[in-house]
């Protein structure tokens, strides 16, 4: 159910609703009589599908109870955006029109309640409206933002409602498992760029997507996720610490400081194996009779191998893209990284897209988690990697 209370964000909701539904949500509307100012119920009803509920006296229903029904199908209650004077009332238990009714009245134990909030900055810094959503918080409710940046009363500050991407992006992440709270999971992902000179380098066609699944993966599964990023232009999944590096050797740097402090690290960085050995100062030139330049390469840490032999190793998760003998090869890296679990990929069907299929080796054997798209698999994934862990300790 998506609540709109009175606000500008309210052009958002629209926006919102496409949103949730192309995720496949079944979204039912309501709406405040103040938000009924900034967008219109048909607009609502065009994009969700369905009639939207804006008056406690809707005769609609049978029963004349659109609070009881509303909200005996929802699986949580969505208000975006929340005025500060929605969430005032809301906290005091206030039900006077439809939608706060129907947040009274929702079962609290299986309808969630979120709220994103969406007001001038000075009004969410006001000591009332940080009161009330304190007291939200304490009655069990989620606050999802607020964002900061430009307002459109021409302020700059806290109090954006989130964009309705980042909104479904949160909304998807509360409906998962905390299969990973309180865990540090440290992932690297994407390709890695080797200089030749200033301009030119060796790099591979990894695109980053499956390691950038993981990160979300897991911080949708509750933990700390700290993203070791190869040169890609992906954007970073919601409360994941980005730290961008180019080279093998940056990225192995970041890795053996972060290591130490974590309790899963997932390798999924397509490192390039070799590196220059010495870097050009300026481009190096192509002229007539010049000879081909020739370069030596050096080989670059193994940042994987590296990890797992710390002392103390987070649980290590290699990946192994290979264009065939999958487990063979999956098997071998097993031994040779001496890590407790490889992820086998076909390379050429993996890089660029957002699907994959992957085989899980450890010493037990051998588990197939058939082609999905990568956030599905990165779940799957992490919810391995949890059981093991539990097992683990
Ligand atoms: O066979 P290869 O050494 O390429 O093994 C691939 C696995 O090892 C991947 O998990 C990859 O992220 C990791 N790796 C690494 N550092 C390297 C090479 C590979 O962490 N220099």
């Amino acid at each position: 159910m998506l609540g709109l209370s009175g606000g500008i964000a309210c052009y958002k909701a629209a926006e919102l609703v496409r949103e949730l539904i192309k995720a496949g949500a079944t979204v039912q509307v309501a709406m405040t009589e103040a938000a009924e100012h900034f967008i219109t119920a048909v607009t609502l009803q065009a994009l969700s599908n369905r009639p939207v509920f804006t008056s406690q006296w809707d005769a609609r229903d049978h029963n004349n109870m659109a609070h009881i029904n509303l909200t005996r199908e929802a699986d949580a209650i969505l208000i975006a955006p929340a005025s500060a004077d929605f969430i005032a009332k809301l906290l005091h238990g206030r039900a006077d029109e439809l939608l706060s009714l129907a947040c009274l009245a929702r079962p609290i134990d299986r309808c969630a309640l979120l709220v994103a909030p969406a007001m001038n900055r000075e009004m969410w810094a006001h000591p009332a409206t940080q009161r009330n959503f304190a007291q939200l918080v304490a009655d069990g409710a989620t606050v999802l933002g607020p964002g900061n940046g430009d307002q459109a009363c021409g302020e700059i500050g806290d109090g954006r409602m989130l964009e309705p991407h980042e909104l479904r992006d949160e909304l998807i992440a509360f409906f998962q498992p905390k299969l990973l709270a309180g865990k540090r999971v440290l992932v690297t992902a994407g390709p890695t760029f080797e200089p030749i000179d200033p301009v030119r380098g060796l790099t591979n066609r990894s695109s980053g997507k499956m390691g950038f699944a993981i990160a979300r993966a897991a911080a949708e599964a509750g933990a700390d996720v700290t993203l070791l990023a190869g040169p890609v232009a992906l954007a970073t999944p919601r409360h994941v610490r980005r730290v961008d590096v180019t080279t093998a050797v940056e990225m192995h740097d970041a890795a053996l400081a972060a290591a130490p402090s974590s309790d899963v690290f997932v390798a999924t960085a397509a490192v390039a194996d070799w590196r220059v050995a010495s870097v050009a100062g300026s481009k190096i030139k192509k002229a007539e009779g010049r000879v081909v330049p020739a370069f030596e390469l050096v080989e670059n840490p193994d940042i994987l191998a590296a990890v797992a032999r710390l002392p103390k190793p987070p649980f290590c998760v290699g990946f192994a893209a290979e264009s065939e003998n999958l487990v063979a090869h999956a098997r071998e890296k097993l031994q040779r990284k001496q890590v407790p679990l490889i992820v086998a990929n076909l390379g050429p069907a993996t890089f660029g897209r957002d699907d994959n299929a992957l085989t899980l080796v450890d010493a037990d054997g051998e588990r197939e988690l058939p082609r999905a798209e990568k956030i599905v698999l990165a779940r799957q994934l992490v919810a391995e990697i949890a059981a093991r862990l539990s097992r683990r300790t």
